[in-house]
């Protein structure tokens, strides 16, 4: 039988081992996925266990993707461009960092037929997901993408992977088409963000990486003010699914019962 893991800190709450599993058993396949709290000091022994074929793939979450870089053999262009990986497997006896938060995120906003192009963006956050927004918006080929962050340094910071970004401080405003909430400001119900939306207007998209609650009070307020909203779940589902596909060698395609699983 074949194992899959999925490791952060925390993880109690992860999602993934209910897709998975629901995916291995609709495709008959002999396989189990299961969830691991980890400290940073036993990442290198579990990426052994890989090697040693133990465990067959790995996701990685918040606050190990970028963390667990050094232990791998080879990195997908996408991992090294945005310096994250969050599914590890092996090829050729090579361990192998992919990143899918970027087809995850391509995904999502293909689903609900958005167009970036000559869009002006705002990221508010500068975590572990941010990298591939990024990313996939420049494909996307939006206009301007602009990052506000409470600890601007790691804003800063990003202008090494994304030279042509643009910064500004953490509290200002400024005009945009596309608002990304990527901080974890929200993950509790009664969350607020320190912004000011009261010069916002009208029929621009604000997108949430949050998908659980559903409907942050980031999207209520855009919501409110007559712009269109959607939150991270679909991102989420489809991250999963390039894993899913990748590691087994299938082609299948999000059902209305794995979107279901999601939903409490
Ligand atoms: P990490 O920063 O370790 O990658 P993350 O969950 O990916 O973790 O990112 C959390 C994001 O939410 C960060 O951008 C963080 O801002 P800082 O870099 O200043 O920590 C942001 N964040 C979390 N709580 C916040 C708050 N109360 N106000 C503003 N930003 C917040």
């Amino acid at each position: 039988m074949k194992k899959y893991l999925v490791i952060g800190n925390p993880i109690e709450h992860s999602l993934s081992p209910k897709l998975h599993n629901y995916w291995i058993k609709e495709n008959n396949i002999d396989a189990i996925y299961d969830k691991k709290k980890l400290d940073i000091s036993e990442l290198e022994n579990l990426i052994n266990e890989v090697r040693e074929k133990k465990i067959n793939g790995i996701n990685v979450t918040v606050p190990f993707k970028k963390t667990i870089i050094p232990f791998m053999d080879e990195l997908s262009l996408e991992s090294k461009t945005t310096q994250s990986v969050n599914t590890v497997y092996m090829n050729n006896n090579k361990i192998i960092g992919h990143n899918t938060d970027i087809l995850g995120f391509t995904n999502a906003i293909k689903k609900i037929n958005y167009d970036f192009s000559n869009k002006i963006i705002l990221i508010l956050g500068a975590g572990g997901v941010v990298p591939s927004l990024i990313y996939a918006l420049k494909k996307f080929n939006a206009s301007k993408i602009i990052i506000t962050n409470r600890t601007k340094q790691k804003a800063i910071d990003l202008k090494n992977l994304f030279s042509n970004i643009e910064i500004i401080n953490w509290g200002n405003s400024i005009n945009f088409d596309v608002i990304i909430n990527a901080t974890s400001i929200g993950l509790n119900q009664e969350d607020k963000i320190d912004f000011n939306f009261s010069k916002v207007g009208k029929n621009k998209l604000f997108y949430d990486v949050i998908y659980n609650p559903e409907e942050t009070n980031f999207l209520k307020m855009g919501k409110s003010l007559g712009n269109l909203i959607e939150n991270g779940k679909y991102m989420f589902l489809y991250q999963a699914l390039s894993a899913f596909n990748l590691w087994h060698s299938t082609n299948i395609n999000l059902d209305e019962n794995s979107i279901k699983l999601l939903s409490k």
